[in-house]
């Protein structure tokens, strides 16, 4: 009797430490995904990244972005988009000819931040009220072909 009575007791105990090692294993499931969440949100711009690109990435789309890329953005993202240390904004503009996106990888994210710059600083400034939407998908269009030449 006493002994099934301990047999018990220790399923019932194997049994709560079984729920508590699941309830640990999910909390830290959710933490994780709360933090990549705010990571995202951060970084990207999930309502941006579904707007879709209504200008075609023809030659000619690319050379009038090419144009105004080197009127307005040159002198701090580099003539060749590789990044810019040439003016002391600090940290120096990014390399937009490379994979790596710090405000989100879509055509619709690099729009957005062409077009409304990053806060707060703004030292990447906003040129919606300069460069008209075609030109700035124009835009897009160029660094994004850079970016697939640099990765082969
Ligand atoms: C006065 C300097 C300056 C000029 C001019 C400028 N930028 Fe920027 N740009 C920056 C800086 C600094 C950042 C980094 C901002 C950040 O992420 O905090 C940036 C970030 C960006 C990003 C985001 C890169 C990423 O990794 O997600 C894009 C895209 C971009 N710029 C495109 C342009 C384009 C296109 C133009 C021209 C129309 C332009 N910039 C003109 C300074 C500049």
């Amino acid at each position: 009797m006493r002994t099934l009575f301990f047999l018990c007791l220790g399923r019932r105990r194997l049994r709560a430490l079984l729920i508590d090692i699941g309830g640990i294993v999910s909390i830290w499931g959710i933490l994780l995904a709360s933090v990549t969440g705010i990571g995202m949100t951060a970084q990207g711009n999930p309502e941006a990244a579904r707007m879709t690109n209504p200008v075609a990435p023809s030659p000619e789309s690319i050379a009038a972005g090419k144009q105004i890329y080197q009127r307005y953005c040159a002198s701090c993202h580099g003539i060749n988009a590789e990044g810019g240390s040439g003016s002391d904004i600090s940290p120096p503009a990014p390399d937009l000819s490379d994979s790596e996106w710090k405000r989100g990888s879509t055509d619709g994210e690099i729009f957005f931040v062409i077009k409304n710059g990053v806060p707060p600083e703004l030292n990447m400034e906003p040129w919606g009220d300069r460069i008209k939407d075609p030109d700035i998908w124009n835009v897009v269009n160029y660094v994004r072909s850079l970016a697939k030449k640099s990765r082969g």
